[in-house]
């Protein structure tokens, strides 16, 4: 691969161009055709516009510009009609994000690519199950031998890091120095943090737990990460529709790590 700054810049604002396609067409299905998945898919469309912001910075750190120009919005008058788009709108961002990360010689960059690929996975399984519960197809549900309280403790655990984790990134986002960087800074590590508590926060409140938020535990994101796969070595043996939630976050852990663990680092350097 070699280094090729303009092209890379070309790229990305074709990455760009594809996130803000899908946030118009998620957004616009969200208000009308799919309006009983509304608020889970205006969720996506979110994701989409933090990638969106994301990519832009990239190409700014690139000394590029980026490319916002409005894409056309194609009406759907039926509901299939919309999810099959959105599916396939999935898995051709998936398709180009994966060829991106072939060409593009940046280390940093190539993380946050397949930092995107991880929510495009998530989405496309999500919007695959918003079809498939069209033809009347069940959710996944626990399996009812595991005692609630047993999973309850598990979760609130993960809660309870969570949260120490938010407050800890929002401390750095407000007293850290703003500078030019690659992919996510703090505070977008805050708002991972807030999805992550969301979403195991939900799967709580389903089995009829209320959340605890104050319980200081140590929650650097080594310890983190160890407690995940250990909830996760855990739910595959018995809570198995946990593992899409807890996969996505732990790569998400993951990528937080790399990232950081490439402070320093300036766009460029071989
Ligand atoms: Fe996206
Ligand atoms: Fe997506
Ligand atoms: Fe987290
Ligand atoms: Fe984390």
């Amino acid at each position: 691969m070699i280094y090729d700054r303009r092209e890379h810049v070309r790229l990305l604002n074709q990455d760009i161009v594809g996130e803000h396609d899908a946030i118009l067409h998620y957004l616009t299905h969200a208000w009308t055709v799919a309006y009983q998945f509304g608020p889970q898919i205006e969720q996506i469309a979110k994701d989409e516009m933090r990638h969106l912001k994301w990519l832009a910075h990239t190409v700014v750190a690139l000394q590029g510009v980026p490319d916002l120009s409005i894409p056309p919005v194609i009406a759907r008058a039926f509901l299939d009609e919309a999810l099959e788009s959105d599916i396939k709108a999935e898995m051709v961002a998936i398709a180009r994000y994966r060829e991106h990360i072939t060409i593009i010689a940046d280390r940093r960059v190539q993380d946050l690519l397949q930092r995107i690929v991880v929510d495009e996975e998530d989405h496309l399984h999500l919007f695959h199950g918003f079809r498939d519960s069209q033809h009347g197809e069940p959710w996944g549900v626990g399996n009812p031998t595991e005692s609630v309280e047993d999973t309850a403790s598990r979760l609130q655990l993960l809660v309870s890091m969570e949260y120490q984790q938010v407050i800890g990134y929002l401390f750095s986002s407000f007293i850290g120095i703003h500078r030019r960087s690659v992919g996510m800074g703090d505070e977008d590590y805050a708002v991972d943090e807030m999805k992550h508590l969301g979403w195991i926060g939900q799967q709580m409140a389903n089995l009829g737990q209320t959340p605890l938020f104050g319980d200081s535990i140590s929650a650097h994101e080594e310890s983190e990460m160890a407690q995940y796969l250990n909830v996760r070595k855990w739910a595959r043996e018995c809570q198995h529709q946990l593992l899409p939630m807890l996969d996505r976050i732990i790569q998400h852990e993951r990528y937080q790590m790399q990232n950081k663990a490439a402070d320093g680092w300036t766009v460029g350097t071989p």
